[in-house]
């Protein structure tokens, strides 16, 4: 029988009524294996097989599977009877509206969804609104969620971009079917780290905004470099576009002022998701009081429609709310930690590497690393393709999983340690580590 036989059942089961037998098609992988639960470091599956786990749901388990904390702020809310209201306001929305203000200096105001999408959609609305302009600029390699605008490219194949541009954009392939032509028309990727390229589209089409994550984090770990963001400042500045930050895989994972806060570059928006809530739908937009009260406008035909039944659930906005308040006690620790954590993980992961003589660069940002086969870390995804080596990469994760070490097993895809990692497990997945590479 094989070591996943109950999952295979429960997949085989769940195709009967969900297309592919699992929700959200991007889930599917190789091994096929079905979770049960998850607690602090480490997820169990179906057939009774646990694993420490660094893909954390795509990054927002920062505190880990079922934080105690968290859980029991969110069996409070429920047992002292709190529901969703759907009208007026309610004292945790502000609470968390307020905590959010206190980690990013700069913002002055807050709206509430519940995924990282809705939030980079309204961003783009808001961006369209307030410049009266369409086209909007993204990154080859970046993703900022599912809907027409950003859904243009991702890990687009070199068959398809085709050699170097610079400055210029690229032909892409769509990770979904069914954006309008016309909508692509208005959608322009280019390189991450390539000024060049933001200027040559900004002289070419009246641009509304640009919408980065500030350190490329859907293809491993890709930082800007000195003076990028910088440079997109002033290029929003001089053609008078939106900046958005795309901070829900950054933001509260690297600094409760997220990654801007540490490469000191303000945007003129930015959203959040993820480690904002460890695990529970939460996502935030957030600007300058100015900006974002076009969400409020009094005139109609310029107010910014943001709806939603759900917003502000109190279960997920007690999760945020507990979530912050544990990554501001003790003056920062679990950030220490997790560096702690990150740094010894790194160090080992280069020792591993040079003894077995493998040409592979470690890339790191605090509590997340990605290991590319390659001679020099990528400066963005077309380099990346260019030069890594994908099969080598899934065959390590592949490994790494086999010995209960859970590495996302497809190539470059982020790992992410959680502040309920301990020493004694980065030692472990050194070890695997070291089985799978050597
Ligand atoms: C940087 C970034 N932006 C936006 C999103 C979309 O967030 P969600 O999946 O919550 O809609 C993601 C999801 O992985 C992301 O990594």
């Amino acid at each position: 029988m094989p070591a996943n036989a109950k999952s295979l059942e429960i997949l085989e089961h769940n195709r009967a009524h969900i297309p592919g037998g699992v929700v959200s098609i991007n889930r599917a992988t190789q091994p096929e294996l079905v979770f049960v639960k998850g607690e602090g470091a480490r997820i169990f599956d179906a057939d009774g097989n646990s694993y420490l786990d660094y893909h954390g749901a795509f990054a927002p388990h920062f505190l880990g599977h079922n934080d105690p904390d968290v859980t029991e702020a969110v069996i409070r809310v429920l047992r002292d009877g709190a529901s969703l209201y759907g009208s007026g306001t309610t004292t945790l929305e502000g609470r968390l509206a307020d905590l959010i203000c206190e980690c990013v200096p700069w913002i002055e105001s807050v709206q509430l969804l519940n995924t990282g999408s809705e939030a980079t959609y309204q961003a783009i609305r808001l961006a369209r609104a307030v410049t009266g302009r369409d086209h909007v600029i993204v990154m080859q390699g970046g993703y900022n969620g599912w809907h027409n605008d950003v859904a243009c490219n991702l890990m687009t194949p070199l068959a398809t971009l085709g050699p170097r541009v610079s400055p210029g954009e690229y032909p892409f392939l769509p990770i979904s079917a069914g954006i309008p032509e016309a909508h692509r028309a208005l959608v322009h990727p280019v390189n991450f780290n390539d000024l060049d390229s933001v200027e040559w589209v900004c002289k070419k089409y009246p641009v509304a905004g640009l919408i980065t994550e500030p350190i490329l984090q859907n293809i491993g770990i890709v930082h800007p470099k000195p003076g990028y963001l910088a440079g997109l400042r002033a290029l929003a500045d001089r053609y008078g576009f939106l900046l958005v930050f795309d901070e829900v895989k950054t933001g509260f994972r690297h600094a409760p002022g997220g990654y801007a806060s540490l490469a000191g570059v303000t945007p003129d928006v930015a959203v959040y998701g993820k480690a904002l809530a460890n695990g529970y739908p939460m996502a935030a937009i957030a600007g300058k009081r100015a900006l974002m009260d076009w969400f409020a406008h009094p005139d109609l035909s310029k107010r910014v429609l943001l709806a939603g039944t759900y917003n502000a659930h109190p279960v997920p906005t007690v999760a945020a709310i507990a979530t912050i308040e544990r990554l501001l006690a003790n003056g920062g620790e679990v950030y220490r930690r997790v560096e702690s954590l990150g740094e010894r993980m790194e160090a080992g992961l280069k020792a591993l590497l040079a003894k077995a003589g493998i040409t592979a660069k470690v890339v790191r940002q605090g509590s997340a690393w990605c290991t590319y086969f390659m001679d020099h870390a990528p400066v963005d995804w077309h380099d990346l393709a260019s030069n890594h080596d994908a099969v080598r990469d899934e065959r390590m994760r592949r490994a790494m999983i086999e010995q209960g070490v859970y590495f996302f097993p497809l190539q470059t895809k982020q790992c992410s340690l959680s502040a309920a990692h301990t020493e004694a497990d980065v030692d472990y997945t050194l070890a695997a580590f070291g089985e799978s590479v050597g």
